[in-house]
């Protein structure tokens, strides 16, 4: 077992909502595991190398780790998994938990703003704030009711003082949202957090962003653009010269791993930036969410996971 890495007891699972389960984690012997900040997120290994991040939804200072999945039978097969396969009682690895999308608590008002499963990271930032008597406001997009997932939880903060919560039915995208008029209805000086499809988190970066960026946050749970698994070309590694094939249907980070070749990787999405890796020559063909513009331009590094090549071969600095 990696360093880094921890196993957890499946303690409960529960069906929160129409194709969305709930999985409970204590530590491997029943006992408890470390309370986590509101916002962070788990990496679970799982059967067959899948490794997947999922934001922890479980209240703040419990002592045990709450994920919710939602099954996508069109997805590379980790919610399926989870769905078919998870039995109470299995042990299964997973990373520590980090942050990368943390609550700031001291903000005079926080909006939320998601869609479907992207309720899930500010669920607990919502009970951390009224814990804190802060105040904030939830705007929730779902498909249909029997997709809403933790409506009981909801429910009970949308009671308390200086909070709000409304649920939008009828589109997880939020079409059914008027979002430009619900970002400019938020004081000034608000936070805003965005978690759904892309599409949502799009236009509330687009409304937000005379706000300046400190003022938005997002969490994406899935790349913008699809992966290149077109193959056709060769990679080789600086280190050694080793030249290996990709072939069509693979990344360059499955034939890297194929090949026994030490990578981090975690999202396998292009969203994470864990398995960025330098170019010494060719033209990556760039699918990531994860480098700026000008990193693209300059072409001098890529994320494997989820990019390709425009040229017939790829020297990576590995
Ligand atoms: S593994 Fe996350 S960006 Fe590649």
């Amino acid at each position: 077992m990696s360093a880094d890495l921890l196993t957890v007891r499946l303690r409960q699972i529960r069906l929160e909502a129409e194709g969305i389960l709930s999985f409970e984690f204590t530590g491997a012997d029943g006992g408890p595991l470390p309370a986590v900040q509101a916002g962070a997120h788990i990496d679970l290994h799982l059967p067959g190398r899948m490794r997947r991040s999922y934001s922890l939804c479980n209240r703040p200072g419990s002592t045990s780790w709450q994920i919710a999945v939602q099954r996508d039978d069109a997805g590379r097969g980790a919610s399926r998994w989870l769905h078919d396969q998870a039995r109470v009682g299995q042990h299964l690895q997973v990373t520590s938990p980090s942050n990368d999308f943390p609550l700031d608590e001291e903000a005079a008002f926080t909006l939320f703003i998601t869609g479907g499963i992207g309720l899930t990271p500010v669920l607990p930032m919502m009970e951390r704030l009224t814990s804190l008597g802060r105040p904030w406001r939830l705007h929730h997009a779902v498909r249909n009711r029997s997709r809403l997932a933790f409506g009981e939880r909801l429910a009970a903060l949308g009671g308390g003082a200086g909070a709000e919560v409304e649920v939008h039915v009828g589109h997880e995208q939020g079409a059914r949202m008027d979002l430009a008029a619900l970002v400019s209805a938020a004081p000034a000086d608000a936070h805003i957090y965005v978690c759904g499809p892309n599409g949502l988190i799009d236009a509330v970066q687009a409304a937000a962003a005379p706000r300046g960026p400190a003022h938005c946050h997002a969490e994406r749970f899935a790349a913008a653009q699809a992966a290149a698994v077109e193959g056709g070309y060769q990679i080789q590694l600086a280190s050694d010269g080793r030249v290996l094939e990709v072939p069509p249907g693979r990344s360059i980070l499955d034939v890297l791993l194929d090949h026994g070749v030490e990578i981090a990787y975690s999202c396998m999405q292009g969203i994470c930036g864990s398995c960025r890796v330098g170019v010494k020559s060719g033209l990556p063909d760039h699918r990531d969410e994860w480098l700026s513009d000008d990193e693209r331009a300059a072409g001098d590094a890529m994320m494997v996971c989820c990019s390709g090549s425009r040229s017939s071969r790829l020297v990576l600095d590995l």
